[in-house]
């Protein structure tokens, strides 16, 4: 007994092959009775059967063991469900006959609260509240709902029976085969499942209306969504339908299954989740409204149901072998959806607003305490914290420098005979290297694993010398240390023009390179562009020379957006790292004046606000100059864009506008804090003018609440009546995110606690927590305040979250302390690599504050910026 404890893993004597598996769940009394019968392969001698199990209450007579070709039943002598390790530990007194017997077990559990295993949510039909059941396993909670060995190598077939009342839509993975209503319950059976991890078993149980339409192979595909809003089914059902196409082909393998159901659930922890057959989402993330939702709500809903459909071939259909590969699920799956989407809609340029991702695997990547994607896991508590930016974004960034370096088609012909190969299996990162390594003849292994393996990434550096140029990598850190880390970086090099390229594989710590062939010294505004088109997942730091140059190219719009992007965000990560002046970080990003790209323009608004919240902390003196030097920047594209928008104007500019307007409200520019006024007055009086569309709603909401304060409230009750009004949940998100962008702290205390009162459902809370500067110090006390409370609600994925959103913005010496000190005590496994990231980011910024105190002429390159004519 005592050996099956405190083990990462589940014992494999025992291997389950088909499991029967019938639920009954009661959605008044939040209860659930079944039973399950798994065909299980004893492979080797044993007395005892090691299963998962959690919060369930084993009906310990029930439990039986019937070995093949025998009429002998075993009885276990002993029957254990540990909880600390959430196994179900069998004893039967005798061995058990090797092969294929039929194990079963009664049980019954709760229907929780907590948005994991077997759970209810509450949704509102004809003006009363109901109750529907809906599961979520990943990563490791199935174990919640049934007993079995719920490890994602474990895969195995799965037939599921319902007993529910008859008038419910009662879904599973499969289609429906039997349904036999037996007064007010109905018995439903599903037809058996291929080969799958637990997983992505799922059931949902509730009223519905769907939408539906069929691929052009004959795969049913529905939305279902609350009663009476089908119609905002009907976006994400064609992009399904388009989607499974797209992967038919790139894949090289149809959609597995007969049928695809997508559901909105209205209490759900993460964004969505992608169960065989039947994906479920967040709400705002599936529902797209004509009349009421923006334009980056639709991309949203696109990109979503583009990965979650991605993890049908790429995490069902070939599935991790165990998590420390997560990232081949969720890495793979996030670059797929770029890819998905950029096929639908090139009009998103969905690759350039791909740097997002990149940029996030960075930040992460950048701190000391990230890890590699290549992560080990020892404990299922671990496993929730690794759905994070490493996973994703780093993730899917070196999928995506790697298609870069092979070329596209041999990437994908690679990807089709791995999938093929692993398909209703499993597989590990070095299985999918060596598909590709077999399919370029290129050395993908070596490459690779220096970028899986081991966490972080270079900053390579990049010199003129004697007519040559040196190239020089060290590991990047966010804090400006410097670690020993090498890669094998994929280099890239444009000079004065896209034309002039060159690559190189850089495989030591210093290399040089003859560029004579480009004659670049004859020619002073000759520039040289490395990591051109920003596909490779490192940062570069040219000399000042080459800086220059590369300023003024951006003056002379000579770049691709993505090459600006890129140039930015690394002067940026340079500047946060002490290794470059802020004077030259702002001298450069005056040369973004005239941008209009969508993607860039993002980016150097995220940069003004992040650039502005440490100067209001080093140089509070110099906030007037900072922000009327930022509002400078944005005059050009807001003129250009406008309050309203253009006949026929693109998605980019739609969400662009919404942005632009936000930062400048959140700078204190007058008219446009006047002009959302205005607008916002008009809203209240009627909800469909054609004054405040969605694209800028958030941006009036945000202006209107710069301007509230404990005695001036109104623009603050006025947001929470529309907020308690609507019936759209990205309606209320849109809400949430503004109110706490309140300058006034005793407003953002109010907010703060509004997110946790019964009018935000739990999974909303999170939006609330990205506090004005002013509102830092209040939002840390009621963090501590309510700490166990917070523990209780949010246990599990949600509650990194509320430390990393509260505790990152700080930037002093002092608050570290404080910040240990009060964690001391309170740390667990769920939060721990959260924390440690976020004490590390507050260092970072007391190191980055004390820098720019010590800056010389800051205030005058400062206050020239601010009132450059140009
Ligand atoms: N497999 C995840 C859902 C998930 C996340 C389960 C965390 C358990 C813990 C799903 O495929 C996913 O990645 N969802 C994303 C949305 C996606 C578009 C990036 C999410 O939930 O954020
Ligand atoms: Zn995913």
């Amino acid at each position: 007994m005592e050996q099956f404890k405190k083990q990462p893993r589940l014992p494999k004597f025992a291997v389950p092959k088909r499991y029967d598996l019938r639920l009954k769940p009661d959605l008044s009394a939040c209860k659930f009775t079944g039973s399950v019968s798994i065909d299980v392969d004893v492979v080797a001698d044993t007395r005892f059967i090691v299963l998962n199990a959690a919060e369930l209450s084993i009906d310990t007579g029930s439990v039986s063991f019937s070995p093949p070709n025998s009429s002998k039943v075993f009885e276990p002598s002993k029957v254990d469900l540990v909880e600390e390790d959430e196994i179900l530990v069998l004893d039967f007194a005798d061995t058990l006959p090797l092969g294929v017997g039929v194990l079963t077990i009664g049980f019954e559990g709760i229907l929780n609260d907590n948005m994991k295993g077997f759970y209810r949510s509450v949704y509102e039909h004809n003006g009363e509240k109901k109750n529907m059941a809906v599961t979520q396993f990943e990563p490791a909670d199935a174990r919640r709902c049934f007993p079995c060995w719920d490890e994602p190598a474990c895969k195995a077939t799965f037939k599921i029976t319902l007993d529910v009342p008859s008038e419910l839509v009662a879904l599973s993975n499969m289609p429906v085969i039997e349904e036999k209503v037996n007064g007010p319950l109905k018995t439903v059976s599903y037809q058996e499942s291929p080969v799958m991890s637990t997983y992505l078993v799922a059931i949902v149980v509730g009223l519905f209306d769907y939408v539906e339409d069929h691929t052009p192979d004959g795969v049913k595909v529905r939305v279902y969504c609350q009663v009476g809003k089908a119609n905002q089914g009907k976006f994400a059902l064609e992009v399904a339908v388009g989607t499974l196409g797209l992967y038919k082909d790139y894949f090289a393998v149809p959609y597995p299954l007969p049928k695809l159901d997508m559901i909105a659930i209205p209490d759900f922890s993460s964004g969505a989740m992608e169960n065989y057959g039947l994906v479920t989402y967040r709400e705002t993330l599936l529902l797209f409204d004509e009349q009421h939702s923006a334009a980056s709500n639709k991309q949203g809903v696109a990109t979503v149901v583009a990965h979650e459909l991605a993890h049908q071939w790429f995490g069902n259909l070939v599935t991790m072998e165990w998590w420390t590969d997560l990232w081949l699920n969720e890495g793979f799956a996030t670059w797929v959806s770029y890819l998905a989407t950029d096929s639908l809609f090139p009009e998103w340029k969905i690759w350039t607003q791909f740097l997002d991702e990149t940029t996030n695997g960075l930040t992460l990547d950048g701190l000391a305490e990230s890890h590699p994607i290549e992560v080990e896991v020892n404990h299922a508590a671990e496993i929730d914290e690794i759905f994070d930016d490493i996973s994703y974004s780093k993730g899917a960034s070196v999928i995506r420098m790697l298609q870069s370096y092979l070329g596209v088609e041999c990437f994908q012909k690679s990807l089709a005979s791995y999938i093929k190969k692993h398909a209703y299996s499993n597989a590990k990162t070095e299985d999918l290297w060596a598909a590709l390594e077999e399919g370029s003849g290129e050395p993908v292994t070596k490459l690779m694993n220096t970028w899986t393996k081991q966490k972080g990434y270079p900053v390579v550096s990049v010199k003129v010398k004697d007519q040559k140029l040196e190239f020089e990598q060290s590991q990047f850190f966010s804090s400006g240390s410097h670690g020993d880390g090498q890669w094998v970086v994929p280099i890239t090099l444009c000079c004065g023009s896209y034309e002039k390229k060159k690559s190189f594989l850089l495989q030591t710590k210093l290399e040089t390179q003859d560029v004579k062939e480009f004659s670049f010294d004859s020619n002073k505004t000759s520039w040289i562009k490395l990591n051109v088109d920003q596909t490779g997942f490192y940062r570069v730091k040219y000399d000042e020379e080459l800086a220059a140059r590369l300023r003024y190219a951006i003056e002379n719009k000579l770049l691709t957006g993505t090459d600006r992007f890129g140039i930015l965000d690394d002067s940026f990560a340079l500047c946060m790292a002490r290794q470059l002046p802020l004077t030259s970080l702002l001298t450069l990003m005056a040369a973004y004046r005239e941008e209009l790209e969508y993607t860039v323009l993002s980016n150097l608004i995220s940069i003004t606000r992040k650039v502005g919240r440490i100067v209001a902390d080093a140089r509070p003196d110099l906030m007037d100059n900072i922000n009327q030097f930022f509002i400078s920047l944005f005059q050009y594209s807001a003129e250009k864009l406008g309050w309203d928008a253009k006949q026929g104007e693109s998605h980019l500019d739609a969400m662009l506008r919404g942005e632009i307007l936000t930062a400048l409200a959140v700078f204190g520019h007058k008219e446009t804090l006047n002009e959302a006024s205005r607008r916002f007055d008009a809203f209240l009086n009627d909800r469909n003018t054609p004054l405040l569309p969605p694209d800028i709603r958030k941006a009036t909401y945000v202006a209107v609440m710069q301007a509230v304060t404990s005695s001036n409230r109104i623009g603050f009750e006025s947001l929470l009546r529309v907020y308690r009004e609507t019936d759209l949940s990205q309606e209320k998100i849109r809400i949430l995110g503004s109110l706490s962008s309140c300058p006034d702290p005793a407003i953002v205390l109010e907010v703060l606690k509004f997110s946790l009162s019964p009018e935000v459902r739990s999974q909303d809370a999170i939006y609330g927590l990205r506090v004005s500067k002013e509102g830092r110090e209040v939002a840390w006390t009621w963090l501590k305040d309510n700490w166990d409370y917070i523990v209780k609600t949010f246990g599990g994925f949600l509650i990194s979250r509320f430390v990393s959103e509260i505790v990152s913005p700080f930037a002093s010496f002092e608050k570290v302390k404080e910040v240990e000190e009060f964690f001391a005590s309170r740390e667990t496994p769920a939060i721990a690599r959260t924390l440690k990231q976020s004490i590390e980011r507050v260092n970072i910024n007391a190191n980055w504050v004390k820098n720019i105190q010590e800056e010389k002429n800051l205030g005058e390159a400062v206050q020239e910026l601010a009132y450059r004519k140009y």
